[in-house]
């Protein structure tokens, strides 16, 4: 294990120190965007003005005979746009793939003074992290870049859920995660076809009665291990954990059920793969109002965060005080880049 003077020097030399804390950016969808479809590119201004992240996307769902032109596409989507404060990412190939190597050499030089965060697919362990931290030092530093480049990891292989926390502190480039349910249902051998959400036979089963009723059988969450796990591995190391896909875009309310069930466990946003899946990110990722106004009367109530009050006839103390402020904070973060809901929320 690294010392922590040396955790923190760059790997290159010229290459910009990484950020001690990472810059607090509203990231509440990572909006995929094919960048090999000359229509898709030509949406780009106005989804930058409609989502937090805009993130071109260069791994699976890109046809092997397109992976060329999705790469150049992206560079030149980021050449062409200004993305203000909204965020640019790009999912670059898998390590063993034979694109992800001239990925990142052809992206870096070219666009790398506006790319915000590289996700990595399919990240096993905590090496996978060095190898490309060290490669986007080298890359950095050879294209005189004085930001740093995050990297934000799919947890989508059961060997990465094994060693998710050694991910989370292998380098402070990281920026955090997502959970990625296709490849890791793969991965792990799990019998679903789905892409996300629930599934009708992971269940279960009331006891039965005397009266010979039906049973009921009530539907549990497949994901909420998983969701916890990589929860606790983000927060510990003061990273961003989020939830991934869900593919069933004709079910909004599973999707809503979804992104809702990994915001109350402490996820930060999720992917949106299709315009449909904007808005209800938006939705679930924005504290709920009712929620913030009771947040300020405890923090109004509680000015140095301690003793103990009643609001509303619920007991409030310092750990409560800590609960109010994360909404707080959270609803800032959004009243900053959302007039309407800085309106809404008083703030
Ligand atoms: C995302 O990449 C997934 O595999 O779910
Ligand atoms: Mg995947």
């Amino acid at each position: 294990m690294k010392t922590p003077r040396a955790f923190y020097a760059p790997l290159a030399i010229g290459a910009p120190a990484p950020f001690r804390d990472l810059p607090v950016r509203l990231e509440r969808m990572i909006h995929f965007v094919p960048p090999h479809i000359e229509k898709m590119r030509a949406k780009v201004p106005d989804l930058i003005a409609q989502v937090d992240v805009v993130l071109g996307n260069l791994e699976d769902a890109i046809p092997a005979d397109a992976k060329v032109a999705a790469r150049h596409g992206f560079i030149e989507m980021a050449k062409a746009n200004d993305f203000g404060k909204t965020g640019l990412w790009t999912r670059v190939n898998c390590l063993n793939s034979p694109w992800f190597l001239d990925d990142l050499l052809e992206i870096i030089p070219a666009v790398g003074d506006k790319l915000d965060v590289v996700m990595l697919p399919k990240v096993e362990g905590p090496w996978d992290i060095h190898y490309l931290d060290q490669l986007l030092a080298q890359l950095e530093a050879r294209a005189g870049l004085s930001r740093p480049i995050l990297i934000h990891a799919i947890l989508e292989t059961a060997e990465g859920v094994k060693n998710v926390e050694a991910i989370a502190t292998a380098s402070p480039r990281m920026h955090g995660m997502s959970l990625g349910p296709a490849d890791l249902a793969a991965s792990r051998g799990m019998k679903t076809t789905r892409v996300g959400g629930g599934h009708p036979d992971y269940a279960v089963l009331a006891d039965a009665g005397h009266d010979g009723a039906p049973r009921s059988a009530y539907q549990q969450d497949l994901w909420h291990y998983t969701v916890a796990k990589m929860v606790d591995a983000c927060l510990s190391a003061g990273l961003k954990p989020f939830y991934g896909p869900f593919g069933d875009f004709s079910d909004p309310a599973a999707c809503e059920a979804q992104f809702r069930n990994a915001f109350l466990m402490g996820c930060l946003g999720a992917w949106s793969l299709h315009p449909t899946q904007i808005e209800i990110a938006k939705q679930v990722f924005s504290p709920d109002p009712a929620e913030v106004a009771f947040a300020r009367k405890i923090l109004d109530a509680m000015p140095d965060g301690s003793g103990a009050v009643m609001i509303d006839r619920k007991m409030q103390d310092d750990a409560t005080w800590k609960q109010a402020k994360v909404i707080v904070d959270l609803a800032r973060v959004v009243a900053s880049r959302d007039p309407r809901l800085a309106e809404v929320y008083g703030l």
